[in-house]
């Protein structure tokens, strides 16, 4: 299995701003969840070519909609409803950096998809470890699970279609960017 570190930890401030508003957190983090599921599903769309691609993308865009599932029935039951969907910071100034010609749009896609499933592993694991409600709490665990199989998942793609120095080395710079951007981002009620 291929793996590799993040370049930086997720700030304890971060993990401050979600607990002191749950409530923004889990209405930001169900968006996150639909969008998540919607581009996996435009994967399928644009290599129908590529059947591993095609067969794991449409597993992902189920997993993630069941996960939009679960966290709206967590919404509901608190009573709060979602709101119209905001230009995202940190998913904006990392689409900036793919490459879009045809040979690098899928290799540095799969890359960023994986570096935000890792980043998403590693917060809602965080998440996690601070509810004390069991319920909840149980869930984020098992959602920071799943996040790191869809960051193995998205890394070992990439292996399959492009040689692994063509992998380090773009991973290594995308790695760099995301950090960059981490370090930008605002601590808020919310999964970036
Ligand atoms: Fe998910
Ligand atoms: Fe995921």
């Amino acid at each position: 299995m291929y793996s590799y570190d993040l370049k930086c930890k997720t700030d304890p401030r971060w993990i401050k701003a979600v607990m002191s508003n749950f409530d923004a957190f889990l209405i930001d983090h169900a968006a996150n969840e639909r969008k998540a599921s919607t581009l996996a599903m435009s994967m399928v769309v644009h290599y129908p070519d590529k059947d591993d691609i095609v067969r794991e993308m449409i597993d992902l865009a189920m997993e993630e909609m069941a996960h939009f599932r679960e966290v709206i029935k967590i919404m509901l039951k608190r009573g709060l409803q979602q709101i119209p969907d905001k230009t995202n910071f940190y998913i904006g100034s990392f689409m900036k950096a793919i490459r879009k010609d045809p040979k690098h749009y899928l290799l540095d896609r799969l890359l960023m998809f994986s570096i935000v499933e890792k980043r998403g592993a590693e917060r809602f694991g965080l998440v996690g470890e601070a509810l004390t409600e069991p319920k909840i709490k149980d869930f984020y665990q098992r959602l920071a699970a799943a996040e790191y199989r869809h960051y193995e998942l998205f890394i070992s793609l990439a292996h399959q279609y492009y040689n692994r120095k063509t992998v380090t080395a773009r991973l290594e710079q995308l790695l760099q960017v995301e950090a960059d951007i981490v370090k930008q981002c605002p601590f808020k009620a919310a999964v970036h």
